[in-house]
């Protein structure tokens, strides 16, 4: 019953979610990831379906997955293939949503064969990855909200700042680790959101559903002032 009853507030909006990790390959067995879980994301995504959106989310290795009529999921690997799908469904969406945990770096080559160990110590060389959100920002358009994400441990509403202003953000999720039971692999967050205007707002520690709840709002208010 909760599901018909559930405000269809987001009928008629596409919203892009990027989510998870990315996992960039070393050799045909071997990965350089993180340990995002894709919890946020996931949640946003289903919590936007429920109220109507048509949601893509491009989703990265994850353990998890999203369940809803209204959402497309988009299984990617590494950070570029995660761009391409994004790039794709950039222009048709009102919303961006970046929680991916993208990998910074690539290895700059792949080994077509497993690497053998040898008796010496090994370098892999990287090279920076695109940055998705940064890109997309340069291409948003008025009507466009994109709202980014921080997971900080140091200098954190400077850092978050920065991000806000370099990747064309609306608002910026900064996540705390110095919280215990915030972050990767929890079911919780103490988050505080940062707008483009000026002003901030700080959470308590909540479950990342609920997170989703606050997140959906802001959105709500920000595209209602555009
Ligand atoms: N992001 C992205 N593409 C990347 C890196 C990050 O889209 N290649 C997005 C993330 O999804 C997040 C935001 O940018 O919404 C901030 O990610 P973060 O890793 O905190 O920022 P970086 O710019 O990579 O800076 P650093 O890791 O050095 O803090
Ligand atoms: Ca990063």
């Amino acid at each position: 019953i909760e599901h018909f009853s559930a405000q269809q507030d987001f009928k008629g909006k596409t919203v892009l979610i990027t989510a998870g990790p990315t996992h960039e390959a070393i050799d045909p067995v071997r990965f350089i990831g993180n340990h995002s879980s894709g919890k946020m994301g996931i949640a946003l995504a289903n919590a936007l379906a429920q109220r109507g959106a048509d949601v893509k989310l491009v989703l990265g290795p994850s353990s998890l997955a999203a369940s809803h009529d209204n959402i497309t999921t988009f299984p990617v690997k590494s950070a570029e293939q995660m761009f391409e799908v994004c790039k794709k469904h950039h222009p048709m969406s009102d919303y961006c949503i970046f929680a991916a945990a993208v990998a910074d770096y690539t290895p700059e080559e792949v080994a077509t064969q497993k690497i053998k160990k040898k008796d010496d110590d090994m370098m892999i060389r990287l090279r920076k990855n695109v940055d998705i959100a940064a890109t997309l920002g340069k291409q948003k358009k008025d009507h466009q909200v994109h709202i980014g994400f921080a997971l900080e441990t140091n200098q954190e509403e400077e850092n978050a700042l920065g991000k806000l202003n370099r990747k064309n953000f609306d608002m910026v999720v900064l996540n705390s680790m110095n919280d215990n039971g915030a972050g990767f692999q929890h079911d919780t967050n103490k988050v505080t959101f940062y707008f483009k205007d000026g002003h901030k707002e700080p959470l308590t520690l909540l479950p990342k559903t609920e997170v989703a709840t606050q997140i959906i709002q802001a959105i709500k208010k920000i595209s209602s002032r555009n």
